[in-house]
């Protein structure tokens, strides 16, 4: 898989991520996970992982943060970061892929951060190939 170093400037969205990580709900795993998106018009929407005793209830950091970003009247992922307590950079659970694609572009790029840093970044087409996203509707049926 292509591998890119990310930039320098993301000090922002790790700062971010790390403060979200921090409100972490991870009693059942005790994996803290945090998540930020920043929207196309700059501004940063954190998420954090909220676990439930009814385990399949629980929701990721991606999906908090995308909400947010949502609820917020923004439509577009510019970038995205994750991390969470883990030396290796973490990279987004399938599902969170698959949500990330719906307000994303091929080339968007998800920063997997470890707990130190930025970490590498992978674009989206790289991290979910031969998607099913929202272009596939608008096909319409064969
Ligand atoms: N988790 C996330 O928040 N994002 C991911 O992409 C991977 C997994 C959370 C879900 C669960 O609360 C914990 O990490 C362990 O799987």
């Amino acid at each position: 898989m292509a591998k890119a170093k990310a930039p320098d400037d993301l000090s922002d969205l790790f700062e971010a991520a790390l403060r979200a990580r921090d409100h972490a709900h991870a009693p059942y795993s005790r994996f803290p996970v945090g998540a930020a998106v920043r929207s196309a018009s700059g501004a940063i929407f954190t998420g954090c992982n909220v676990e439930n005793a009814a385990y399949p209830s629980g929701v990721c950091a991606e999906t908090a943060a995308i909400a947010a970003m949502v609820c917020a009247g923004e439509r577009d992922i510019a970038a995205i970061l994750v991390l969470g307590q883990t030396d290796e950079p973490l990279t987004p659970c399938g599902a969170c892929r698959q949500r990330i694609l719906e307000f994303a572009t091929p080339r968007t790029l998800i920063y997997c951060a470890s707990a130190s840093g930025p970490g590498v970044a992978w674009t989206m087409e790289e991290l979910l190939p031969h998607a099913f996203g929202p272009d596939r509707l608008s096909k319409g049926a064969p």
